[in-house]
C-alpha cells in the first residue's frame, strides 16, 4: 500500500503507530531510477518506507533553480506504486508536503550550520547549500524518526555531511550510501538532466568519460597521482568545468600522502546545468 501525507503533524501520528523498522528516503522527486533504487533497497532491508518529496527552498542559492526545480508528484506517486507492487506485504508513506511552511513553519526556524566537509569543493560554490540540505534533513529526521536512511553517492559531499551530522549528533540512523545509477552511455541520472538539450546531452558524455580516463591513469597507484593531476591541468583549461579534483575518500582532503581510498569529484557545467559526478578507488 502506498499512503500519501501531506501534513506533518499527520506523519507524525502516523509514525507514532508503527512499530516495525523504518527506512527512509528523503528525495525533492521528479523521479528517476537512481532513487527508484534507493527505495528498493529501503523495501528490501524494512517493513515500512518512509519517502519524502519536498523541494528544499534552503538549499537553493539565490539564483539557483528553486522555481524551476521540476514538481511531478502524480508521476513519481506511480512510480512508487509499480515498485511496491515487487514487495508483497511491504508499504510506503509518501511524505509530500505542499509548501515549504508545512515543514518550515516559522520564519525564523533554527539551522544546522555545517562546519566538516562544508566550504570545500561544492560548498565553497555554493554557500548555505550544505547548512541546508543539513537542517531540511535533520528536521526530517527529527518527524520521522526512521531506523535507516537511503542517501545517493552521486551527492558524495552531501552524503559525508549527513553522515557526520548524524554522528556529531548521536542521532541513532544508520546512513546507508547507495551507488551512482547511470545511463548505458555513462551519464549519471539526475533530475536536472531534463533540463539538458539533445546536443547538451552528447555533450555531457564528456563527464563520466573524463573520470574514467582518470581513474585509468590512476590505476590504484599513489605513484600515479602525479601524472592524473597534470592530466587535470590541461582538461581544466576547458571553462565548461566548475573543478576537477582528486580528493581523499574519507576527509575530502587534497592531501593524499596517507590515502587509502580516492575521489575524483566534477562539476561540468552546460549552460546554467551543472552537472555533478564522482568516482572512487582504492589506492596503495
Ligand atoms: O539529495 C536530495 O535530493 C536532497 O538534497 C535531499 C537529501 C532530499 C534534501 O533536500
Amino acid at each position: 500500500m502506498v499512503k500519501l501525507i501531506k501534513s506533518t503533524q499527520e506523519l507524525i501520528s502516523a509514525r507514532a503507530q508503527e512499530k516495525g523498522s523504518t527506512g527512509f528516503v528523503p528525495t525533492m522527486g521528479n523521479l528517476h531510477a537512481g532513487h527508484i533504487s534507493l527505495l528498493e533497497r529501503a523495501l528490501a532491508d524494512c517493513d515500512v518506507v518512509y519517502f519524502s518529496i519536498f523541494v528544499n527552498p534552503k538549499q537553493f542559492g539565490p539564483t539557483e533553480d528553486f522555481k524551476e526545480y521540476p514538481r511531478t508528484l502524480e508521476r513519481d506517486l506511480e512510480l512508487i506504486k509499480s515498485c511496491l507492487n515487487k514487495y508483497s506485504g511491504k508499504s510506503v508513506i509518501v511524505f509530500a508536503p505542499e509548501n515549504p511552511e508545512e515543514v518550515f513553519p516559522s520564519s525564523d526556524d533554527q539551522t544546522i550550520v555545517v562546519t566538516n566537509f562544508n566550504n570545500i569543493i561544492e560548498g565553497k560554490l555554493r554557500p548555505n547549500h550544505f547548512d541546508g540540505v543539513a537542517t531540511v534533513v535533520f528536521k526530517l529526521f527529527q518527524i520521522v524518526k526512521p531506523h535507516k536512511a537511503y542517501f545517493g553517492l552521486k551527492d558524495y559531499q552531501q552524503y559525508l555531511v549527513i553522515r557526520q551530522m548524524v554522528k556529531e549528533l548521536a542521532m541513532p540512523i544508520e546512513i546507508i550510501g547507495m551507488p551512482i545509477i547511470r545511463e548505458s552511455n555513462g551519464l549519471a541520472l539526475s533530475s536536472r538532466n531534463q533540463y539538458l538539450s539533445e546536443n547538451q546531452k552528447e555533450e555531457a558524455l564528456i563527464l563520466s568519460r573524463t573520470l574514467t580516463k582518470i581513474a585509468q591513469t590512476i590505476a590504484g597507484k599513489k605513484a600515479n597521482l602525479l601524472k592524473a593531476k597534470k592530466e587535470i591541468e590541461s582538461i581544466l583549461s576547458d571553462t565548461r568545468w566548475n573543478y576537477l579534483e582528486i580528493r581523499d575518500a574519507y576527509s575530502l582532503s587534497e592531501d593524499l600522502t596517507n590515502s587509502s581510498r580516492i575521489t575524483l569529484v566534477a562539476v561540468f557545467q552546460l549552460g546554467s546545468t551543472r552537472l555533478l559526478d564522482n568516482m572512487q578507488q582504492e589506492i596503495e
